[in-house]
């Protein structure tokens, strides 16, 4: 599949199939992502694959650190307040996700029920946990959305199907006591990914771009 196509059809995956991916499959993409580029070449991503039961093991410890209705304590500084057009834009894509679910705007209940399947990794058979030591801050999180964007687009060449999700960021201590990191180690994101259940609500949403004119400026 050619990138631009890739582009084209491929949007956050909210519900997926039971079926794995083969481990050498996994070996290739993980491999191949090493090739990301980073600042000087730092190459700060540590990254933790979860299948299987230790994946079930991990999210039941999630699903009962949110279920205590603790506030989220993320390593890094991930909870901006939205403004103006980033705002409209981030309202936006909780309402295409909440209307192809079927879920009135206050609906409170169904829409935290909603949330929560974050922290089921949305029923994937994977889910990958990105890493990196807390003192890089900005730079390092910048080479991570790198190293994870091109995960992504690695995974969709082979039809496999992912959702990057700050919501794995939330609660890292439950994190890096599981996967037994040190305090140092920051957890920054996560992502779901399989094969997408297509017939699945969640799955029918989609979100729109602004123009290229809003966004790039050609001198
Ligand atoms: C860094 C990052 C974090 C995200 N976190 C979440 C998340 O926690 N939960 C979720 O359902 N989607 C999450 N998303 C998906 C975005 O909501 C989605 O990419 C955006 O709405 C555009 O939709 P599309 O990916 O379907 O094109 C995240 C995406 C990125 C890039």
């Amino acid at each position: 599949m050619a990138l631009s196509d890739i582009l084209n059809s491929r949007y956050s995956v909210r519900a997926f199939k039971k079926d794995a991916v083969e481990p050498a499959q996994l070996q290739e993409i993980f491999s191949l992502a090493q090739q990301a580029p980073s600042n000087c070449n730092v190459q700060p991503w540590q990254t933790y694959v979860v299948s299987g039961a230790r994946k079930d093991e991990l999210k039941n410890r999630l699903i009962a650190e949110v279920m205590k209705q603790q506030p989220p304590a993320p390593d890094f500084d991930w909870k901006i307040a939205y403004q103006g057009i980033h705002r409209e834009r981030q309202f936006g894509s909780a309402n295409a996700l909440y209307s192809s679910m079927g879920i009135e705007r206050d609906d409170k209940m169904k829409r935290n029920m909603a949330m929560l399947r974050n922290w089921a990794f949305f029923d994937a058979p994977h889910v990958a946990f990105f890493t990196m030591d807390k003192y890089l801050g900005i730079m390092g999180a910048v080479d991570v959305g790198i190293y994870a964007q091109t995960l992504t687009l690695l995974l969709k060449e082979r039809g496999i199907d992912s959702c990057m999700q700050g919501a794995l960021g939330q609660f890292p201590d439950v994190v890096r006591s599981f996967l037994e990191l040190p305090e140092e180690r920051g957890i920054l994101f996560g992502m779901s990914f399989g094969y997408a259940d297509e017939d699945a609500a969640a799955n029918k949403t989609r979100t729109d771009r602004a123009d290229i004119g809003d966004a790039v400026c050609f001198l």
